[in-house]
C-alpha cells in the first residue's frame, strides 16, 4: 500500500530527476536513502570519513552531539552511571530492556561462571615478548578464541551466537588483567567467582599469591563506572570495524579481534593513553600555552588529545561523570598535588576559554579524565586502551547481534572515487 506520508527529495542530474526517500529514525535527522541511486543514475556518493553516511539502521546507542546526550536504549548515561551498574548495562544493551531480578541474576552468573580461560591459553601469553604492548597481547589472544571455542563460532545458530558472548564478556578482563600480569612479570591472578565483575578485574590486575587481597568499594565503583561509560558509542570506528569485518561472515571472536585492533589507534580508543603522555609531557601548568599554540597552529601535527569529538560539538556527556568520578578517586586515595591532575584541571580551563577551541567546539571528551583515574589506581597507561577494550566488547557485541538477526544482512562493500593511472601498457625493465 501506498504510503501517503513517505517523504521524498528530488535530485536532478543534467535532464535526469529522480526521487530520494527521506527515512525517519525515532531520533536524530532523517537520512536520504540512497540504496538505489546507483542503479537509476549510474553515480555513486562520495563521503571519506562517513561524515554524512548512516551505515545501518540500529535501536541500540543514541547520541545527540550538540546537546551533550548520550542514550543507552533509551535510558540516558548518566542515570545508568549512578543508579546501574555494567552488567545490568550489558543485559540492557543486549536485550533492549532493563533485567528483571531474576534475568538479572541469571545472566551475572552465567557471565561470572565463563570467566575462567582454556589453561592452554596461558601458553599464548607466553609467547610474547614480555615488554609487547598489551592491546598487542589483548587483540592476539582474543583472535586466538576461535581456535580454543569451535563450539560457539557458528553465526547462524542462535545458542553458539549467546554462548559467544557470554563468552567474551566474561573472558574479556581475564584477558586483559592477564596481558597486565604478564607484562610486569607476576603470576597469573585467576578470577574469584564470590568477586563482582569490576572488582574481580582489580584482583586479576594487583592481587599476589603473597597477600590477601582486598577490594576497595570506591575504587571497584569507579572501574565499574569506567566500563559503564564506555560501554557503546553507536557507529564509531571499533564499531563499525566490527559490523564491516561480521558483514562477510566471520566468527565472532574474529570480528570483536578486528574492532579491538582499530580502537588501539590515537584518533580513537588510544586517546586515553595518549592524552595522559600529552599531560605528562606539558608537566607544569606554566607550560600550558606552549601546547595550546601548538594544537593551534595548522603547520603543526598536533593535537591536544582527549579534545575534540566527531560527533559532539558540546561537552561529552560522559566526560562530566568521568570527572566527578576522577574527584572522588583522588581524594580517596589522598592524592591532592598530583602535577598530572593540575596541568589537567589548567588546561581544561584555558581551552574552555580560547577563542579556537570555542569556534570549533572542542570540549574535553571521555578520554580526558579516564587516564587520571586509572593512572591513580595504579594502571599504567599502556593498560588504558585495554580497558576500554574490555568494555566496548558488550557493545560490539550488541552491534554484532543485531546485525546478524536483521534478515536484509549485506556483506559491507564500499565503493571509491578513483583518481590512479589509466589503462597503461607493462614495460620490461630495459624500456623503463
Ligand atoms: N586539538 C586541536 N585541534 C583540533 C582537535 C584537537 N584535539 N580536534 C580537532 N581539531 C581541529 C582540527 O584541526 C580541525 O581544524 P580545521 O577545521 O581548521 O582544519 C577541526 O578541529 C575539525 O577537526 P577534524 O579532524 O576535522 O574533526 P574530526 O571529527 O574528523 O575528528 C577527532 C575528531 C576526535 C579525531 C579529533 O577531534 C581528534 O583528533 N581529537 C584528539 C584525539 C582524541 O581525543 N580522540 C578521542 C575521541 S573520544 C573517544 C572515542 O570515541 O574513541
Amino acid at each position: 500500500m501506498l504510503d501517503k506520508t513517505q517523504k521524498f527529495a528530488e535530485l536532478k542530474i543534467d535532464e535526469k530527476s529522480i526521487k530520494v526517500p527521506v527515512s525517519k529514525g525515532t531520533l536524530g535527522p532523517d537520512v536520504l536513502d540512497i540504496r538505489s541511486l546507483y542503479k537509476e543514475t549510474g553515480l555513486f556518493t562520495y563521503d571519506p570519513g562517513f561524515t554524512s553516511t548512516a551505515s545501518c539502521d540500529s535501536n541500540i546507542t543514541f547520541i545527540d552531539g550538540d546537546k551533550g546526550e548520550l542514550l543507552y536504549r533509551g535510558y540516558p548515561i548518566e542515570e545508568l552511571a549512578e543508579k546501574s551498574n555494567f552488567l545490568e548495562v550489558a543485559y540492557l544493551l543486549l536485550r533492549g530492556e532493563l533485567p528483571t531480578k531474576p534475568q538479572y541474576d541469571d545472566f551475572c552468573s552465567r557471565v561470572t561462571r565463563h570467566t575462567m580461560l582454556h589453561e592452554q591459553m596461558l601458553n599464548f601469553f607466553r609467547g610474547f615478548r614480555r615488554d609487547a604492548h598489551p592491546m598487542a597481547i589483548v587483540c592476539g589472544v582474543q583472535a586466538a578464541m576461535s581456535a580454543f571455542y569451535h563450539d560457539s563460532t557458528d553465526i547462524n545458530d542462535p545458542w553458539q551466537r549467546e554462548v559467544a558472548t557470554i563468552r567474551m564478556i566474561a573472558k574479556l578482563p581475564t584477558i586483559v588483567a592477564w596481558a597486565y600480569k604478564y607484562s610486569i612479570g607476576q603470576p597469573f591472578a585467576y578470577p574469584k567467582n564470590n568477586l563482582q565483575y569490576a572488582p574481580n578485574f582489580l584482583q586479576m590486575c594487583f592481587s599476589v599469591p603473597a597477600e590477601e587481597y582486598v577490594s576497595d568499594p570506591i575504587l571497584s565503583k569507579a572501574m565499574d563506572r569506567i566500563f559503564i561509560l564506555h560501554a557503546d558509542h553507536e557507529q564509531n570506528a571499533s564499531t563499525s570495524t566490527v559490523r564491516l569485518a561480521a558483514s562477510s561472515g566471520a566468527n565472532p571472536f574474529a570480528c570483536i579481534a578486528a574492532g579491538i585492533a582499530c580502537l588501539w589507534g590515537p584518533a580513537h580508543g588510544g586517546a586515553n593513553e595518549a592524552a595522559l603522555n600529552m599531560l605528562k609531557e606539558i608537566g607544569t601548568p606554566d607550560r600550558i600555552p606552549e601546547y595550546i599554540l601548538k594544537a593551534k597552529d595548522k603547520n603543526d601535527p598536533f593535537r591536544l588529545m582527549g579534545f575534540g569529538h566527531r560527533v559532539y560539538k558540546n561537552f561529552d556527556p560522559r566526560s562530566r561523570v568521568m570527572k566527578q568520578s576522577a574527584d572522588e578517586v583522588l581524594e580517596l586515595l589522598g592524592v591532592k598535588n598530583n602535577p598530572t591532575l593540575q596541568v589537567a584541571k589548567e588546561l581544561e580551563k584555558i581551552a574552555l576559554e580560547d577563542e579556537y577551541f570555542i569556534e570549533k567546539k572542542l570540549y574535553p571528551n571521555v578520554d580526558f579524565y579516564s587516564g587520571i583515574i586509572l593512572e591513580a589506581m595504579d594502571f599504567p597507561t599502556s593498560m588504558f586502551t585495554p580497558i576500554f577494550a574490555l568494555a566496548r566488547t558488550v557493545g560490539w557485541l550488541a552491534q554484532w547481534q543485531e546485525m546478524i538477526s536483521d534478515p536484509n544482512i549485506k556483506i559491507g562493500r564500499p565503493r571509491q572515487l578513483f583518481t590512479g593511472a589509466t589503462h597503461r601498457t607493462y614495460k620490461t625493465f630495459d624500456k623503463r
